[in-house]
């Protein structure tokens, strides 16, 4: 107890002297913000200044050091999809759609960041006297801009794992075997095909990076900056460090260079959210056993395909368990007598109760870092981004049954459902997962902010810098050492086929002359 308090102290005692920090996130996405609000408002506890540009602000008056800049707009951009989209969002993306996803994707983002640009806000701070040390969400090197503004050190951070157009940035290498990109539907084995796709999709990656976001997000940055910024691609070079709320034990064992800090995972600065009443009772109640089915925050239930609601319905009809399904829509239509919906489920507190056996989800890091924590095994149905993948550690570690989109069906459904909550080992399997990634040195939090207070104490981290950034792209290859190298050995060859031809010419005179002396 003493030495946790003496800790404590010296980890207070060792704070930077109170910095003016400015948090740029540009994702409209919950479960990203989930992982970035705690810090800046343990940053802003400890004293320093921080203006966080946030989709979701807290709100909270006691955080007299914390203002907010409200892009929440970008919530409300999001337009009513066709359902041909709706069956391609939902579904896990083949070998083509994979780049083609990617591609659409970053361009949608490119537009947000336009619109993050123009508001009066952020423009007021561009244009103010007011200096910052710069954090970024770095899944896109464009909140860099502000470093590059302020002349400030820069500290990237992903809520995800390793994007490998993020991993260039630093300099980290990303060897498509062993660090494939986390958005890639491919889980911790990697087949033929696998190797295939993570190859083409990091050469993608660098060439779209290079020629098409660079230059797209460089002509935001000239606009909205000023035509005196630097070049986008030296800006991001910049960076610091970058945190990645990834854990090794969850996550694919990658190596990474000083500069990239795996945080584990940041857990919600929040108690959970208590359960309703009617909730409440329902799960009370359901001695059974209960399935819980959500998609996120990303897929609403109205996005859901037909065809896939007709399967959850027929399948919860007839099984022994009561169903509590987060449901946005007005009503259920056909909505069996085991089955509760609610528009918005306080989701941590839920997993929490003991009458909880089984998860249905699409496989967000979120929910997946949740359910561990409540020893709830999983049904994985992935549609993007690292669900895949989630869903794949599931499987590997025996806490979870994965169905790809195009196989689910009310036998498989029914099957993997019965399995789950009759075998024992899926629980079993949860729980040692849940002690493996809770057994670290020090927590997710605190470590992010001793490396954010670090970067600031010594204004950079050029110390940390990967030399791979500062050697031409042919010397990282080894491209002028192979080619030495294949001249050497050519000459070598060439030159030991020319002796020997002479020589054998020699030997023949020789042998010719010997043959002359003997028949003369
Ligand atoms: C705000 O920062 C000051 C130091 O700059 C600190 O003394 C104070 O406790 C902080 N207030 C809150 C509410 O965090
Ligand atoms: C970007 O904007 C589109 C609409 O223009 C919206 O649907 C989407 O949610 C936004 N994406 C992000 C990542 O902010
Ligand atoms: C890089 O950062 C330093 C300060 O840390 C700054 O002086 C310099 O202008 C930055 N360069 C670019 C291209 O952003
Ligand atoms: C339970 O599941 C595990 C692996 O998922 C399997 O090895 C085992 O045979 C199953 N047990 C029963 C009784 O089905």
């Amino acid at each position: 107890m003493r030495f946790c308090s003496l800790l404590a102290i010296l980890y207070f005692i060792y704070a930077a002297e109170c910095a003016n920090i400015l948090f740029v996130t540009t994702f409209s996405s919950i479960s990203h913000q989930k992982v970035f609000q705690p810090i800046w408002r343990e940053l802003s506890l400890r004293g320093h200044k921080v203006t966080a540009i946030t989709p979701n602000p807290m709100h909270e008056k006691s955080l007299t050091n914390l203002t907010e800049i409200d892009i929440s707009f970008l919530y409300r951009l999001h337009g009513k999809l066709p359902n041909e989209w709706k069956v391609f969002l939902f579904r896990k993306p083949n070998f083509l759609v994979v780049f083609l996803k990617d591609f659409l994707a970053n361009f949608w983002f490119s537009k947000n960041h336009s619109k993050i640009l123009e508001n009066s806000d952020v423009q007021k701070l561009i244009h103010g006297e007011s200096k910052f040390d710069v954090i970024a969400e770095w899944l896109l090197p464009f909140g860099g801009a502000f470093a590059a503004k302020f002349k400030c050190p820069l500290v990237g951070i992903t809520s995800l794992g390793a994007p490998v157009a993020s991993l260039d940035t630093v300099g980290n290498p990303s060897h498509p075997v062993f660090s494939p990109d986390y958005n890639l539907p491919i889980g911790k084995k990697l087949s033929f095909l696998d190797r295939i796709l993570s190859t083409l999709f990091s050469v993608y990656t660098k060439l779209h990076h290079q020629w098409v976001l660079l230059p797209r997000e460089d002509k935001l940055v000239k606009k909205y900056f000023g035509d005196d910024m630097p070049y986008l691609g030296d800006i991001q070079q910049n960076i610091s460090i970058l945190l990645l709320n990834r854990n090794p034990v969850f996550h694919r064992v990658m190596p990474f260079v000083p500069a990239v800090i795996e945080l584990g995972s940041v857990q919600s600065y929040q108690k959970p959210a208590p359960l309703n009443e009617e909730l409440k009772t329902f799960l009370d109640k359901s001695e059974n056993g209960v399935v819980y089915l959500s998609f996120g925050s990303t897929i609403l239930s109205e996005d859901l395909p037909d065809s896939i609601r007709e399967i959850f319905l027929q399948t919860f009809s007839d099984i022994p368990y009561n169903v509590v399904w987060k449901w946005e829509g007005n009503e259920l239509a056909g909505k069996p007598k085991n089955v509760f919906t609610q528009k918005w489920i306080p989701q941590a507190e839920l997993l929490n109760h003991p009458n909880v056996k089984l998860f249905i989800t699409q496989g967000g890091l979120q929910s997946m870092q949740e359910t561990i924590k409540s020893h709830v095994p999983v049904i994985g149905i992935p549609a993007h981004s690292d669900q895949t993948f989630n869903v794949d550690t599931a499987v590997y570690h025996g806490f979870g049954i994965g169905i790809d989109y195009e196989y689910l069906s009310v036998e498989t459904l029914k099957d993997a459902l019965n399995e789950i909550m009759t075998n024992g080992s899926y629980k079993e399997n949860i729980i040692k997962m849940d002690k493996l990634m809770r057994d670290r040195p020090i927590d997710g939090l605190k470590k992010a902010i001793w490396w954010i207070e670090y970067v600031i104490r010594h204004k950079g981290a050029k110390h940390l810098r990967s030399p791979s950034l500062d050697i031409p792209w042919y010397q990282y290859l080894l491209l002028d050492i192979f080619a030495v190298i294949g001249v050497v050995l050519f000459l070598f060859f060439y030159i030991v086929y020319k002796l020997s031809l002479i020589f054998v010419k020699l030997l023949k005179r020789l042998f010719s002359k010997v043959l002359k002396f003997k028949t003369d």
